[in-house]
């Protein structure tokens, strides 16, 4: 059981691989994620994360229900709090993640998901909040997330349900951004990837902070930070390039 981290060429693949329980998340494989985050983010040569499931069925079947089964409210909470950090560390990252989905994203899965900034999903993915069928609720942020990214309508209608909903009801709720056909996905997220890693790190940075800071403030406060930032970016080498490339009428190195 082990969560491998692959890079290449600006790329990093974070595969989470535990075929006998469809990818669910124990704690190890939540620490092995937190590492491999951790390792991203320090390394400033990588500019896009992608997190995927080993194996075709699933992305990740959600946390582990035989690993949670036997947990004091205390331990719950703790649980909680740890999925939540890690998957916190993933929304925080300065590079854009894609979440490539080909199967089972249930649960903890959705969650995970959900804490990436894109989501590609093979048309064979399925997606669901099933926490309510196990008598509990979603406790890796689902609650907040998702809400916050298909609205309380679309929200409500999964968690309270907990029912799975396909790859094109995914797309229709705006819970994906793309279905591709089952074996086209790793290329079509690879150049998702290729096309993001050729944007300006220090531009995209900033403008994941703006969006999900603008997320938790009012509409005022979201305009003046997005002022303040745009005017960053103009102390930063990318601007000048990019905008000279433009100018000079080739492509940009950025
Ligand atoms: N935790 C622990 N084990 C799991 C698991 C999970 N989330 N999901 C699958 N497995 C294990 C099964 O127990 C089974 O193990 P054994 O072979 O040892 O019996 C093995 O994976 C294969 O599973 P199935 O026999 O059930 O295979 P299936 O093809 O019939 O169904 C499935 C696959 C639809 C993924 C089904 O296993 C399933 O519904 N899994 C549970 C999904 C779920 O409820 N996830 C939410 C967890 S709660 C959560 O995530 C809370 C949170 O917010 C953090």
């Amino acid at each position: 059981m082990s969560v491998t981290l692959t890079i290449d060429q600006h790329i990093a693949w974070i595969v989470i691989d535990r075929p006998e329980a469809f990818n669910a998340m124990n704690e190890s494989i939540l620490l092995q994620i937190k590492d491999a985050v951790d390792t991203i983010q320090k390394n400033e040569d990588i500019r896009v994360a992608i997190f995927m499931g080993g194996g075709t069925k699933s992305f990740v079947a959600g946390a582990d229900i035989s690993y949670m089964s036997s947990m004091t409210p205390l331990e719950g909470e703790k649980w909680a709090k740890l999925g939540q950090s890690v998957f916190s560390t993933i929304s925080e990252l300065r590079c854009p993640s894609i979440a490539a989905i080909q199967g089972y994203a249930l649960g903890g899965g959705t969650e995970l998901a959900i804490a990436c900034d894109l989501r590609i999903a093979s048309e064979k993915a399925c997606f669901a909040q099933p926490e309510v069928k196990l008598g509990i609720i979603p406790g890796f942020g689902g609650t907040q997330r998702l809400t916050r990214l298909i609205g309380p309508g679309n929200a409500k209608q999964m968690i309270l349900t907990g029912n799975q909903f396909s790859a094109q009801q995914a797309l229709a709720m705006g819970l994906v951004n793309e279905v591709v056909p089952h074996d086209q996905l790793t290329e079509r997220v690879d150049a998702l990837a290729l096309s993001l890693a050729s944007g300006s790190p220090n531009g995209i940075r900033l403008a994941k902070q703006a969006i999900e800071h603008g997320l938790q403030s009012s509409l005022n406060e979201g305009l003046q930070l997005e002022a303040a930032l745009f005017g960053l970016c103009f102390a930063s080498p990318e601007q000048r390039e990019g905008m000279t490339a433009f100018l000079e009428k080739r492509k940009p190195k950025l």
